[in-house]
């Protein structure tokens, strides 16, 4: 399909993690602005690009904004080549092995992509003397075991898991050649956010598509884990925004995107099966298997330098963000169902 876009700005963006869910809202957000999107994916067995088939352009097409190109986190060769031959005015540091409990089960796999991914990039900048613009995907999850409530920018790390360690190392590493080699390198530490094309196996999306499958009469059961834990969570298209904000700024710097509130798990879960008219407790059961090692228990973060600095501020609400969910769900069934769409799996 042909795809208009509007005027071109001149700017080449390489996205890492674009078929990801925030990947794919910042993609949009950039070509609504007239980047060059460059996007890196993996080789994968099966198709892996759904979040942005929409916007996914046939490279022989006249004005081409979009690009998929491949690489991997774990392949300084892949990085540095696109980094020599792309030669972006920004690179967008998304791509990670982004789950919390997975990361217990393939730590190793999950320090070399989410930790040293960020240094091979970072590397790839520095040896190619590039002067664009880094962001690096820092997150909440650094916080860990919270040595104070809210968590700003100067609050101390405890990292409690894999995933956090790894993020916690790209952090720093991205303060570090910032410091170093005077990169314009930020970190956005950001709080749990999430939206209809939110991974399938973290907690909301989890609750949301088995609400749809279990009014479809496609699902009896649910079962989770931990419901006590509190996050603060978002909505990921409004999140991408202040990505690109740290970018355009005049210094380098490293923001909390948060929307201020946590909710725990059983909080999401009333909320949720309430919109559809079902009471959770006749479909949810525990399986330990879902515990982790160590536990998050409580996030909440304090946005306020982003509102200042960046004129940042989250808009949707806890509620909102649970039904919007919900229902999108429940009309990406009812388009399966009706022979029109796929349920996401
Ligand atoms: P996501 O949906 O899990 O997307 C992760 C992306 O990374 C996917 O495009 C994935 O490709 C790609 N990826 C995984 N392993 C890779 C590898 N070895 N080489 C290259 N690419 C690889 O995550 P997200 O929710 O969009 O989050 C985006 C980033 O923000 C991640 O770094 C995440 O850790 C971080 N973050 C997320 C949140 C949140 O609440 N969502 C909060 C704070 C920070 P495939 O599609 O092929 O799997
Ligand atoms: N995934 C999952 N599945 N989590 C469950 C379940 C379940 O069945 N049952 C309870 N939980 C609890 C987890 O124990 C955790 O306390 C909470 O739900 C949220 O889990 P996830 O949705 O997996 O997200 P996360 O907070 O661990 O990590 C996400 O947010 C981070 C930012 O704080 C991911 O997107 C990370 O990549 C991100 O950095």
């Amino acid at each position: 399909m042909k795809t208009s876009y509007p005027p071109k700005n001149d700017k080449r963006a390489l996205v890492t993690g674009i078929s990801g869910q925030d990947g794919s809202y910042l993609a949009e957000l950039l070509l609504a602005k007239g980047y060059e999107v460059y996007g890196m994916v993996r080789r994968s067995s099966s198709f892996n690009t759904s979040r942005i088939d929409h916007i996914y352009q046939d490279p022989h097409e006249a004005d081409v904004r979009l690009r998929l190109v491949y690489g991997d986190q774990a392949d300084g060769s892949s990085l540095d080549q696109l980094v020599k031959t792309i030669r972006p005015d920004e690179i967008y540091n998304l791509g990670a092995q982004s789950h919390v409990r997975v990361s217990f089960d393939i730590p190793e796999y999950t320090s070399e992509v989410t930790g040293l991914g960020c240094l091979r990039l970072l590397e790839a900048i520095r040896e190619r003397e590039l002067n664009c613009r880094f962001y690096q995907a820092s997150s909440s999850e650094m916080y860990g075991k919270c040595v104070e409530t809210p968590q700003t920018e100067r609050t101390p790390f405890y990292p409690r898991s894999p995933y956090g360690c790894a993020k916690v190392y790209a952090y720093w590493i991205t303060v570090n050649y910032r410091e170093s080699y005077g990169l314009f390198a930020c970190n956005g530490i950001l709080f749990n956010h999430e939206s209809p094309r939110r991974g399938e196996t973290f907690v909301t999306r989890k609750i949301t598509r088995a609400i749809a499958h279990i009014v479809n009469g496609l699902q009896d059961k649910l079962y989770l884990g931990n419901l006590e834990a509190k996050r603060d969570w978002g909505y990921a298209r409004e999140y991408v925004e202040a990505m690109w904000l740290m970018l355009q700024q005049a210094k380098p710097d490293d923001y909390v995107v948060a929307t201020g509130e946590t909710h725990s798990v059983r909080e999401f879960l009333e909320a949720a099966f309430a919109h559809a008219g079902l009471d959770w407790r006749k479909y949810v059961e525990i399986d330990p298997n879902y515990y982790r090692p160590t536990e998050v228990d409580l996030l909440v973060g304090d946005a306020s330098k982003a509102k200042k600095q960046l004129g940042w501020e989250p808009k949707t609400k806890f509620n909102d963000l649970v039904k919007l969910m919900v229902d999108a769900d429940m009309q990406m069934v009812k388009d399966h169902l009706a022979g029109k769409g796929r349920v996401a799996s």
